[in-house]
């Protein structure tokens, strides 16, 4: 499929960032969400983040977003300074929140309204429905759709603002085993075609090492890396190859839950 417009990718660099909230039982304390991250995501890198629930992923994702600003640090796409939203970073979340009263079409041309630019770019709404494969559904309403459409609703609307960076929030958490797979396969499919910079966030090991550059593990709250692995395989990869498996041994026995067959 030729795409009429190429996404120029910008790299990420998160500097020293600390994140505290105030504390529900006694708001005049805070408690650290985020110790002090640093890490950098290339254009056009996937790059995953892993690390145990409340360790701050979701927060750092809203920070890269400029959905809410941190405590100290610096945050950069490409060289300029992230000081609130931009249709250049897009966010995907595990609810595909799409509005109930719009079908396909409308949901996927309401990132293009949002910005006043529908007229001139009009056009691309059916590109993009074909590249998320739902160009049959474009005038069925979310209600229609399975987990795994309505979520290739979210990425597309996500795409069509041709983000520098795609921010993804365990996006596959809600579907089904095989219907995750078959998504993981397309989200690459359109990061390899749109070569955009994203950042992923999941709780799947598995989907970390099929899809990532690169897993970055933060450890509990308040959130600092631990540890950043490389994955060096050729793609597509095989979930079931020895180097997948050795990594999916070195992880999960650094996150401690490889379990007594490892001991
Ligand atoms: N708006 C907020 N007000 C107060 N505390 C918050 C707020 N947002 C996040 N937190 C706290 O910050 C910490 C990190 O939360 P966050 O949602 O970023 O974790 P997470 O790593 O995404 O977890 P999960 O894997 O369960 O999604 C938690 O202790 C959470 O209670
Ligand atoms: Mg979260």
């Amino acid at each position: 499929m030729v795409m009429t417009t190429v996404t120029e990718a910008s790299g990420v660099r998160v500097r020293d960032i600390c994140k505290s909230f105030p504390v529900p039982d006694a708001p005049a304390t805070r408690r650290m969400a985020l110790g002090g991250i640093s890490f950098s995501i290339a254009a056009a890198e996937l790059v995953s983040l892993v690390g145990p629930s409340g360790c701050g992923k979701s927060t750092l994702l809203r920070l890269v977003a400029g959905l809410d600003l941190p405590d100290s640090g610096d945050l950069l796409v490409g060289k300029e300074k992230i000081v609130g939203p931009s249709a250049e970073r897009g966010l995907v979340f595990q609810d595909p929140n799409l509005f109930p009263w719009l079908t396909v079409r409308g949901n996927i041309e309401a990132g293009l309204v949002a910005r006043g630019v529908l007229r001139e770019k009009r056009n691309e709404v059916g590109e993009f429905m074909r590249l998320v494969g739902l160009e049959a559904f474009a005038n069925a309403y979310p209600h229609h759709l399975s987990g795994g459409m309505a979520q290739r609703v979210a990425l597309a609307r996500a795409l069509i603002n041709h983000p520098k960076v795609l921010l993804l929030d365990e996006p596959l958490g809600a579907l089904d085993a095989f219907t995750r797979m078959r998504m993981q396969d397309e989200v690459l499919r359109l990061w390899e075609n749109r070569r955009t910079t994203m950042l992923l966030v999941t709780h799947d090991i598995d989907e970390a090492i099929y899809m990532s550059d690169r897993i970055v593990i933060m450890t509990q709250a308040p959130g600092r890396i631990d540890r950043e692995i490389d994955i060096d395989l050729p793609r597509p990869r095989d979930r079931t190859g020895d180097s997948f498996l050795r990594f999916r041994g070195e992880i999960l026995e650094h996150l401690h839950f490889a379990g007594k067959a490892a001991a």
